[in-house]
């Protein structure tokens, strides 16, 4: 099934366009206000700069009026939950009238309810409500997306989750990463039995379902209602047996030090990290570890444990933000709405809530060479807004349209 819109060809010089300030490399310097160009053929970007010095090669090409407009990269959101059954308004309520996020964990709700539904919904069902949740992303200018794994914690129902997300990929034209998060809860099966699930995990699931193509990356839910230090580094060490990337829910509810140990798997993200401590936050900085900040699911748990955002700059961690969507803590499709909470909530700036939303997100999943930064050599993914400075792009919330949408050297959406 095909469900992308009609798309026309994006080649030719984008002329008259403002350059979001950090997000694009420019061939020849740009004064601050000059009217910038883009010059795309064949779907890469060949030169990016001033209009007055655009190369003369390209003096003849068809020309695309950017009318003022701000040019961003395509946005990446690079951490979702996306493929799941059901939803979860009634837990929602029951965290209203006093429960925590624990507590309905550990009465059985939360993740094992989701499960439940997943394991219920056929592959159909569960490709067409994670496509509808994939739309408004799309048409925010989400052109890269992290979906992970972790509502079947059983091989069958696992490989459906990666297989929709991979057709999500096919049908809409988006750069899908999939993630394997198959350490995610306990699932009623194993209850009492952790270690055996773990076993299963690294033996059986993960190296089936890496052969079946359907894994870029590895992540475990290291918490003290998930899983250990240990178990999370027995799934670090397989997946490392297998040349694949890890990423962490790390430190979201106490700090476990896992941090630390995913940055000596080299981990592409530690994520949450609401109680990571100075020492995380050095490991992190040596390794090279994005930040992945997830406000949706702070702002719901109506959490009051900051994440070390001081900590991280100072170390020169790079800092992400994603929506984290999710049924439980993080029910969130705008990723600009997860910006505008990054800076109030976290007080991010907001360059560094725009770079955490493109530059800084593309590398959390491995894809900075191809996403997060317009620059020649590039594909071409970019977003066209109609605003007057970017800061406006993280200071709405609640409305907010591209103008224009570029993906894959495509006109998606005009
Ligand atoms: O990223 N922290 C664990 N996983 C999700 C929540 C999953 C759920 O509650 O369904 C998260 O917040
Ligand atoms: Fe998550």
């Amino acid at each position: 099934m095909d469900a992308s819109p009609p798309h026309t060809d994006a080649d030719g010089v984008w002329h008259g366009l403002q350059l979001a300030p950090g997000l694009a490399q420019p061939d020849e310097p740009l004064a601050e206000g000059e009217a910038a160009s883009l010059v795309v053929h064949q779907g890469v970007l060949r030169w990016v700069g001033p209009a007055a010095r655009l190369p003369a090669a390209w003096a003849q090409a068809p020309r695309h009026d950017g009318a003022g407009l701000l040019a961003t990269p395509g946005l990446v959101d690079c951490h979702t939950h996306l493929v799941y059954g059901g939803q979860r308004a009634g837990e929602f309520a029951m965290r209203l009238a006093g429960a925590s996020y624990e507590e309905v964990a550990r009465a059985g709700g939360g993740i094992a309810s989701t499960v439940r539904a997943t394991r219920a919904a056929s592959e159909d069902e569960l490709f067409a409500c994670a496509l509808a949740r994939l739309r408004p992303l799309m048409e925010e200018g989400v052109c890269a997306v992290e979906i992970k794994s972790g509502y079947g914690l059983a091989l069958a129902h696992e490989r459906r989750q990666l297989r929709v997300a991979r057709r999500l990929g096919q049908a809409t034209g988006l750069a899908v990463r999939t993630t394997f998060l198959g350490a995610h809860a306990l699932p009623p099966e194993y209850a009492g039995r952790s270690q055996d699930y773990i076993d299963h995990v690294c033996n059986d699931m993960l190296p089936a379902l890496h052969a079946e193509g359907l894994v870029d990356a590895v992540d475990v839910f290291c918490e003290r209602i998930a899983f250990s230090l240990a178990e999370t580094e027995q799934v670090f060490a397989a997946a490392q047996r297998l040349g694949l990337p890890v990423k962490l829910h790390a430190e979201q509810l106490s700090d476990m030090g896992g941090a630390q140990l995913a940055a000596r798997y080299r981990a592409l993200s530690c994520d949450h990290i609401e109680h990571l401590s100075q020492a995380g936050v050095e490991a992190m900085a040596q390794a090279g570890t994005v930040a992945v900040l997830l406000p949706g699911a702070f702002y719901t748990l109506r959490d009051t444990q900051l994440p070390p955002i001081a900590a991280l700059r100072a170390a020169g961690v790079p800092m992400a933000v994603s929506t984290d969507h999710n049924p439980g803590t993080s029910p969130a499709l705008s990723l600009l709405l997860m910006a505008n909470m990054a800076c109030t909530l976290f007080r991010l700036t907001v360059p560094e809530a725009l770079a955490g939303i493109t530059l800084h997100a593309a590398r959390a999943l491995g894809l900075q060479d191809t996403h997060g930064l317009i620059a020649a050599g590039r594909p071409a993914h970019f977003v066209l807004w109609p605003v007057a400075e970017a800061a406006e792009l993280a200071y709405w919330f609640g409305r907010q349209r591209a103008h224009t949408i570029v993906r894959g050297g495509r006109i998606v959406q005009r």
